[in-house]
């Protein structure tokens, strides 16, 4: 197929046509893209006898986050110096939209890209992620943010050296958004972020349709990473210093379901758990209406991944939850946890909530604190229902009223605040180990880490210690976090 078929704009892949070097096969054909665009900025570089600089803004989740470091890998072998603020050469926007305040902050902060440009010759602008992938959000940055040069989404992450060459070599905008992943591309460059740990993704998209979502649209359908493939990507982190390891998908536990030879993700899971070297497991984001016994039973028995798990609970209402598209009832929701915590008793479970859904009554709220009650998570993400334009929800007429919202919001925070607290507590005066990640941003007499149960926790230390694994008291816990001694 002519890879140009996919795209929703005005991309014509003229560059094939008149090409004939260029690699049809992925990854050889970034590659080769890369290659061209070092050469353009090697000679720019030469003109103007300075860098040329970029910068990878992150919005959003853990997806995006893993996306950018795809971006930075690729831009550093494109010849690109990457720099710590806004005002480079080339900014790149990876967006987020699962609430529409995440598209606002976008477009807010173009404005000021636009500033910067003004007074740099050299820029480029460009926005990718999932809120390319939606048209009036295209529509509306070609009638009013004209100055953004390239646009693309979510499936095509991959091509951005063709795409920036295209730019280059053609001085016009780029549209290149993807209806579809044309499939899974492997062996591209990555500059991650952290020394010591490393998202990886295990699936992409999500087939769910909870009915307030926007994330199926702009993410397409559900696809796995074949094991092996994910292995041994494990296994070169771990040969590179990486110690802990974040499995990411929408819907971890529907892993491998579509391969040709399916593999549970309990079963990944002990797949990682036997890589040498590696010290920790997490995984994002687990849906309750797939989460097998089998997997509670490997995460017990697999020693590296860690105590915790995280289970969105959206609400504590069946009626909610039926309309909300998430084949789970409170009861049902409620005896995974009991499972759970049966198997693995100090599990720290986290949640994320949404309040005002369209018709939630006080009766279906005081459902949700029902289950925050009993539940006592050690930390929740709560959201405000925000309408996403294309998803079921979207065109009830049952909105709630905005103060009702925010009065149950408040409610809402100030219960998994104080349960959050007291749970953190509880663990005062323990001695556990923790990862140390970077210098407090604070206090730079201090570094900070965190415990397997993912709560933070800050000790006297200097940046030799990060990536290191230490056994730490924790002398005293405020709020949700905890000031610690190591031991050894
Ligand atoms: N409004 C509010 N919160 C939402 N989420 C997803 N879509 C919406 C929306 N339209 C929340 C869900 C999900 C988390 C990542 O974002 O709680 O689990
Ligand atoms: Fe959205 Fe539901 Fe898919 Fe999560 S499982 S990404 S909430 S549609």
């Amino acid at each position: 197929m002519d890879r140009s078929e996919n795209n929703k704009y005005e991309y014509k892949g003229s560059l094939s046509a008149a090409d004939t070097d260029i690699p049809v096969t992925e990854p050889d054909r970034q590659y080769f893209f890369m290659d061209k665009v070092k050469k353009l900025t090697e000679k720019r570089v030469q003109e103007l006898g300075r860098p040329l600089t970029f910068h990878v803004t992150t919005f959003g989740c853990q997806m995006n986050a893993r996306d950018s470091e795809k971006l930075r890998g690729i831009l550093l072998k494109c010849g690109y110096t990457e720099s710590e603020s806004e005002d480079a050469d080339l900014v790149l926007y990876n967006t987020c939209t699962v609430r529409e305040n995440a598209d606002n902050k976008v477009f807010g902060r173009l404005g000021v890209l636009h500033g910067y440009k003004k007074k740099n010759k050299e820029m480029m602008i460009g926005l990718c992620g999932c809120m390319a992938q939606e048209s009036q959000v295209v529509e509306k940055l070609r009638k009013s943010y004209p100055f953004v040069d390239i646009i693309f989404g979510t499936h095509n992450v991959y091509m951005l050296a063709e795409i920036l060459y295209e730019r280059l070599s053609e001085h016009r905008k780029i549209i290149d958004v993807r209806e579809k992943a044309d499939g899974i591309v492997e062996n591209l460059p990555l500059e991650r972020k952290y020394s010591f740990k490393s998202g990886i993704n295990i699936m992409f998209g999500c087939n769910n349709f909870c009915s307030y979502c926007i994330v199926p649209y702009v993410r397409g359908r559900e696809r796995s990473r074949e094991p092996e493939a994910i292995v041994c990507e494990i296994k070169k982190l771990v040969a590179d210093g990486v110690k802990e390891v974040m499995l990411l998908g929408q819907n971890v536990n529907s892993y491998g379901k579509t391969l040709d030879h399916p593999v549970s993700f309990a079963d990944l899971l002990r797949m990682v758990n036997e890589i040498d070297g590696l010290e920790r497991i997490r995984f994002m984001t687990s849906h309750p209406k797939d989460l097998s016994d089998d997997l509670i039973d490997a995460m017990a028995e697999c020693d590296k991944v860690c105590n915790h798990l995280h289970l969105p609970l959206q609400s504590g209402s069946d009626r909610l939850l039926a309309d909300m598209n998430r084949h789970y009832t409170k009861e049902k929701y409620l005896s995974i946890v009991d499972k759970i915590r049966n198997k693995i008793p100090d599990i720290a479970l986290t949640t994320d909530i949404i309040v005002g859904y369209p018709g939630e009554t006080d009766e279906d709220f005081e459902e949700t604190m029902d289950v925050v009650n009993r539940v006592r998570y050690d930390s929740a993400f709560t959201f405000i229902y925000s309408k996403r334009s294309g998803t079921p929800a979207a065109r009830r007429d049952d909105q709630v009223p905005e103060d009702v919202v925010k009065a149950r919001f408040d409610r809402l925070l100030t219960t998994v605040r104080s349960i959050g607290e007291e749970k953190a507590k509880a663990l005062t005066g323990k001695t556990l180990p923790v990862l140390v990640e970077e210098v407090n941003r604070q206090d730079p007499s201090l570094v900070t880490g965190r415990l397997t149960n993912n709560s933070v926790v800050h000790l006297k230390g200097d940046k030799s210690l990060i990536g290191q694994i230490l056994d730490v008291h924790l002398d005293e816990c405020s709020g949700f976090y905890y000031y610690g001694t190591p031991v050894r």
